[in-house]
């Protein structure tokens, strides 16, 4: 079908919503896309579908047979997929590869893992083919006018697919960061600061993309637990609380979930129109995995990434819906609770607790990239990283250019939460912080995200934690040992416990 002679700049597998959308920006950007499904029809409704209304439509070329699609393509070949990440992946690749020559691109596109991504590009480089694990965040519109692009492999893959990248990423102003996106089809934006860099090799971009998403998860808990506070303690509706949420949103806390927030809070019901929908929604969260990811691999490398594991986990939690709906007969919370006054107030630490708490997150979030870099060896420019976020993807948020400006300061920055700016910010915010989070749980409303980014902030900054105490007990009941607080660092003793008078031994 559509069988033209003229190669393509790009090849795309894979013809769902992100694959459909990334395909009209690249041709919206000038680039001609042969496309390919394994669905024959689904490639045929989406080449209808261009020519019916997309501006672009000729420059994707759709095509039936996959070998006709690859020699379409100009050599060296960039192939992107954009097909369901894990075996799907790989299935599509090994389809793919009789029809390749040596020098290929293929670039995966989806949420794959970051070790899925590392085999796959030492199996192909052995086969001479190059290969690029790239993060693509931003959902569809996104995809389609400008998403946050995450390229992970060699240096020589990434000069070979760069310009098409820059020119789909979504565009920051280069001096304020703030996201140019004033876009329609057929309109793309030509200027600006592209959200995409090389990030590293191998793994490296679907690491970063992974980690972004577990700070996608703590972000839309922590929101979460905003909106459960102001529903449960001051009986605020949704579109009151969509005020609050769109109020924010003009101030530090300015980002795309706090926006969609304040969105889907004003949302009716069309089902019955006098609700709100929201209020409609079972309250069961689903996950794909990659939060998870992040927080294995933050066990894994021993970085407490807890407030990102809590997401994950009050994820797991709304899932027991039937068992939380028996409890809720059974297990009693606190009695004789006073009336909550001084709701301005309270709103307003609201904010400040999720701001802190917002900061507590993206510290875990980068320093679980620092352990990760040491491990995987990648040279990762955090600075560059958050500029990426800017714009584009699920978590842009004007925030993220502090964090550019913390790393631009001092690039070797051991926590977020040390820079001059977070650091002024958690000292004027923890007051109202705390007080959330001890109302909170004196009226027994979940907070896990707020209380444990709050455990973060306090365990972080005390100089002794009482781990003595726990080394002790490890030496009392296995002789595992322990250092001590009088002798250098790295020499370690045990001590026959019970027996009091029994001298020190050094091991
Ligand atoms: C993005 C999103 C995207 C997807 C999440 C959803 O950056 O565009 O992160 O990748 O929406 O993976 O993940 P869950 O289904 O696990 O919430």
């Amino acid at each position: 079908m559509n069988d033209r002679t003229t190669t393509s700049d790009i090849g795309l597998i894979g013809l769902a919503v992100m694959g459909q959308n990334l395909v009209l920006n690249m041709a919206d950007h000038g680039f001609t896309v042969s496309v390919y499904n394994r669905t024959t029809s689904k490639m045929e409704d989406f080449i209808a579908r261009c020519q019916a209304g997309e501006p672009s439509a000729e420059r994707v070329i759709g095509h039936a047979d996959l070998g006709a699609f690859v020699r379409s393509i100009k050599r060296p070949r960039k192939i992107v997929f954009l097909v369901k990440a894990g075996a799907g992946t790989d299935a599509a690749i090994a389809g793919c590869l009789p029809h390749l020559e040596s020098g290929d691109i293929i670039i995966d596109g989806g949420n794959a893992n970051w070790n899925d991504t590392i085999r796959r590009e030492k199996e192909l480089r052995a086969k001479g083919f190059e290969f690029i694990g790239s993060g693509v965040s931003g959902g569809e519109l996104g995809a389609r006018f400008g998403p946050s692009l995450m390229p992970g492999g060699s240096k020589k893959a990434w000069k070979s697919l760069e310009p098409i990248w820059r020119a789909i990423a979504a565009k920051v102003d280069p001096k304020t960061g703030e996201p140019l996106e004033d876009y329609a089809p057929g309109k793309p934006i030509t200027k600006g600061e592209p959200c995409t860099a090389h990030i590293g090799a191998g793994g490296a971009g679907h690491y970063v993309k992974m980690v972004h998403n577990g700070i996608e998860y703590i972000d839309m808990q922590l929101i979460c637990e905003a909106y459960m506070l102001m529903k449960t303690l001051l009986g605020m509706k949704p579109d009151k609380m969509s005020k609050v949420f769109e109020d924010w949103n003009a101030g530090d806390l300015d980002s795309y979930l706090i926006q969609i927030t304040a969105d889907i809070l004003q949302q009716r019901d069309p089902a019955r129109p006098k609700k709100f929908l929201v209020d409609s929604v079972l309250d069961t969260a689903g996950q794909k995995g990659t939060g998870k990811w992040t927080s294995v691999s933050a066990l894994d490398l021993g970085i407490p990434a807890n407030a990102i594991a809590e997401a994950v986990f009050a994820r797991c939690l709304s899932a027991l819906k039937e068992e939380r709906v028996a409890a809720s007969k059974k297990l009693k919370g606190p009695k004789d609770l006073k009336e909550i006054r001084g709701k301005k107030q309270l709103i307003e630490s609201i904010h400040s607790a999720l701001y802190c708490s917002k900061i507590c997150a993206y510290a875990q979030g980068f320093q679980l990239m620092a352990e990760a870099q040491k491990e995987y060896d990648w040279k990762l420019d955090f600075g560059a990283i958050a500029q990426i976020w800017r714009g584009g993807c699920i978590i842009r948020a004007r925030f993220l250019q502090k964090i550019t400006e913390a790393y631009a300061a001092d690039a070797e920055l051991p926590n977020l939460m040390l820079a001059p700016y977070f650091r002024k910010a958690l000292h004027k915010g923890q007051d109202a912080w705390r007080k959330v989070v001890s109302l909170a749980v004196r009226h027994g409303v979940p907070v896990p995200a707020f209380g444990s980014a709050l455990a973060y902030y306090d365990g972080y900054r005390t100089a002794v934690l009482p781990a003595n105490l726990l080394q002790a007990q490890r030496d009392y009941f296995g002789a595992h040992t322990y250092e001590r607080t009088d002798e250098p660092r790295g020499k370690y003793f045990h001590v026959d416990w019970p027996e009091k008078d029994r001298p020190q031994l050094e091991m």
